[in-house]
């Protein structure tokens, strides 16, 4: 049910998206700055992020992704990598009731790890200043699960951009494989990993090389990604398990 304060807020986000709105105050700012401020200013997922009190817009891509792939359960426990400043860690808390806040369902656990400092989450665990490429963050992440194993592991991670594309495509191919890797050492059987790439051309390689650990690898594109960004995500389901030698 929505309460009047949630459908004005709707109509004024509604009667916005009718009309394109430039930003005052722009002299002396570069073009990049007013084009960066007149997309965030006619972006939809902008005022529908604020509207629901998520960290940022893309919170939407994780719920398009969960509300069409079922990757989240009540009881779950979630890994999330690279989630500052916590949007990703704000949805997964209340779809795997990390929260409590369905009283009757099982409570989840959410780990979050970022490179930067993050303002608590209610329901999570944070681990910011964590570079998840050292040994160091991964064995703390791995000791907060109290020797659970994981049932989602989602990365949204993503590294400075150099604007040199070769070397942007490097370094997101590492913090990439670096997810996967940790996830196959975490994982449960039949987890669910998602990753976050910047379309490439290495984008089949890993692909294939997720295929090796995971049942089924799905590409996808939310609706909230932007058109013009390369960004894609790859859904790995149901995570086979190590063989033990
Ligand atoms: C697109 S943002 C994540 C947004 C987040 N999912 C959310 O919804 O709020 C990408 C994040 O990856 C983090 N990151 C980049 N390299 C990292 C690393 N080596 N270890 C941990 N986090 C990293 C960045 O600091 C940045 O906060």
């Amino acid at each position: 049910m929505y309460s009047g304060l949630s459908i004005c807020r709707y109509l004024h986000t509604t009667v916005h998206s009718l009309r394109h709105i430039s930003p005052n105050n722009m002299k002396g700012k570069g073009s990049s700055s007013t084009k960066w401020l007149t997309r965030q200013l006619n972006d939809p997922y902008v005022e529908k992020a604020k509207m629901f009190n998520y960290r940022c817009r893309s919170a939407f891509k994780l719920i398009e992704i969960d509300d069409s792939q079922s990757i989240f359960t009540p009881g779950d426990v979630v890994i999330d990598c690279g989630a500052a400043p916590g949007s990703w860690t704000q949805v997964a808390v209340k779809r795997v009731n990390a929260d409590l806040a369905l009283p009757n369902k099982p409570v989840g656990m959410v780990v979050a790890v970022d490179i930067q400092q993050m303002h608590s989450v209610p329901g999570a665990i944070m681990f910011g200043n964590c570079d998840l490429l050292s040994k160091d963050a991964q064995d703390k992440v791995q000791n907060a699960l109290h020797g659970k194993q994981a049932n989602v592991i989602i990365s949204d991670m993503a590294p400075s951009a150099t604007g040199i594309k070769e070397m942007d495509d490097e370094n997101m191919l590492r913090l990439c494989y670096t997810a996967f890797r940790f996830a196959v050492l975490v994982s449960k059987v039949d987890a669910f990993l998602l990753v976050k790439m910047w379309q490439s051309g290495f984008t089949s390689k890993l692909q294939k090389d997720m295929e090796r650990f995971y049942d089924k690898v799905k590409i996808m594109k939310p609706n909230s990604s932007r058109s013009d960004s390369a960004e894609i995500f790859l859904l790995a389901k149901h995570f086979k398990g190590l063989k033990s030698s």
